[in-house]
């Protein structure tokens, strides 16, 4: 038996739910020692113990979906137009991912980055023969399970490196299951084809042994093996993954109210708070109230990846956003609104929600704590 709700609805509210007394509720959260009252907000994990009780299975709906007059309407059919498809790369710390995008881009990223590490995900955009396709890099090292858990959700398909040289590596396997959670399509890079002596044989034979099977071993895995030092295959690596976009037929509509996704967010000492920002669809334009996560801001400037200033940006752009009043986390949904005042509403009650879950948490722990005393 399933039932529907957002996360943050009072203990009423999930009695109305489960169709039962509020009453039976609170005992119930006692029991499992909570101490709670009537109105207040309860977090997934409680609402999932507490229907579980009640042998029900909960299916939490989308938050965004809690503030309807900030929900963008489901795009007409009519209104959808191409657009480019967002591909991230993904794979074990140092099997070339970042090399890989910057011979792409032709440019030298990696030179600039500490330790060449990737610090963050950096998102760019290219043309290739015409198609335009934006790239999201991620960080290999095993601390950013959760960056690679985003860009997998934020994405089209998944380019999975891995190096020649070297073996299917754990994240390489986090990588798999982040793709496979996300339903999204990989396409196999085996890179540093370069080097001598490797056995690109042998990585398939080990992908396969994860369920990833390209085409000639019998699977329906695209594959291309490549060098970012060389060039060698990279043409045909682009041409793969432009037939595996082309297959999805990616449309958004770009006349509406934009929303997208935080992929990072710091502090800069001159500009304020920058945030990384893909839009999704609709546009975002210089002076859109928005909200993202609980964050309330206006797009006070906006660069694109290449630094130059814009004034708008369309589907599947990534840009680097000016005009947060507070600091978004990666991940966060961004909804620009028509309106300030709403949006701000939007901004405040979510706070209000954090706040209140923050609260609570920190009450529970206390209990917690009394009762391991006891
Ligand atoms: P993280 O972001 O730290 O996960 O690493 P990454 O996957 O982005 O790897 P990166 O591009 O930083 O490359 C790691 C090392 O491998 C660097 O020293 C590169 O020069 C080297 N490398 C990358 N691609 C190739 C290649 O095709 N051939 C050879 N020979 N070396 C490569
Ligand atoms: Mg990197």
């Amino acid at each position: 038996d399933v039932v529907e709700t957002t996360e943050f609805i009072t203990a009423n509210e999930l009695a109305d739910l489960l169709g039962v007394g509020v009453n039976d509720i609170i005992s119930v959260c006692m029991s499992i020692g909570l101490m709670i009252t009537i109105n207040q907000r309860l977090d997934a994990g409680t609402i999932e113990l507490v229907a579980e009780e009640y042998g029900k299975e909960v299916k939490f709906i989308e938050a965004e979906e809690m503030d309807e007059d900030l929900t963008i309407p489901e795009d007409d059919e009519e209104d959808l137009k191409p657009r480019a498809p967002i591909i991230t790369v993904m794979g074990h710390v140092d099997h070339g991912k970042t090399s890989l995008l910057d011979y792409i881009r032709e440019e030298k990223v990696a030179a600039g980055e500490a330790g060449g590490i990737t610090q963050h995900v950096g998102a760019y955009q290219v043309v290739h023969n015409d198609n335009e396709i934006t790239f999201l890099d991620t960080p290999g090292h095993e601390a950013f399970t959760a960056m690679r858990s985003r860009g997998a959700q934020a994405t089209d398909i998944v380019i999975l490196v891995v190096a020649a040289d070297d073996s299917v590596m754990p994240q390489t396997i986090e990588a798999i299951n982040h793709a496979k959670a996300a339903g999204v399509p990989i396409v196999v890079a085996i890179n540093k084809i370069d080097k001598e002596g490797v056995n690109p044989d042998k990585i398939k034979t080990q992908l396969s042994e994860h369920d990833v099977i390209v085409e000639e071993y019998g699977g329906k895995v695209q594959y291309a093996e490549v060098s970012a030092h060389t060039g060698q295959g990279i043409e045909d690596l682009l041409e793969k993954v432009l037939i595996e976009a082309e297959l999805l037929e990616l449309k958004a509509n770009p006349d509406r109210r934009a929303d997208g996704v935080v992929l990072e967010a710091r502090l800069d000492k001159g500009k304020g708070i920058v945030s990384n920002i893909l839009v999704q669809g609709g546009t975002l334009r210089v002076g859109d109230p928005f909200v993202a996560g609980p964050c309330f801001g206006r797009v006070r400037a906006m660069e694109n990846d290449r630094g130059k200033r814009v004034k708008e940006a369309g589907p599947s752009t990534p840009v680097q956003l000016m005009g947060f009043d507070e600091m978004p986390q990666a991940g966060d949904k961004l909804i620009a609104a028509e309106d300030e005042k709403l949006a701000k509403e939007v901004a405040n009650e979510r706070m209000q929600i954090r706040r209140e879950q923050a609260m609570r948490t920190t009450k529970h722990m206390t209990l917690d704590d009394i009762s391991r005393r006891l």
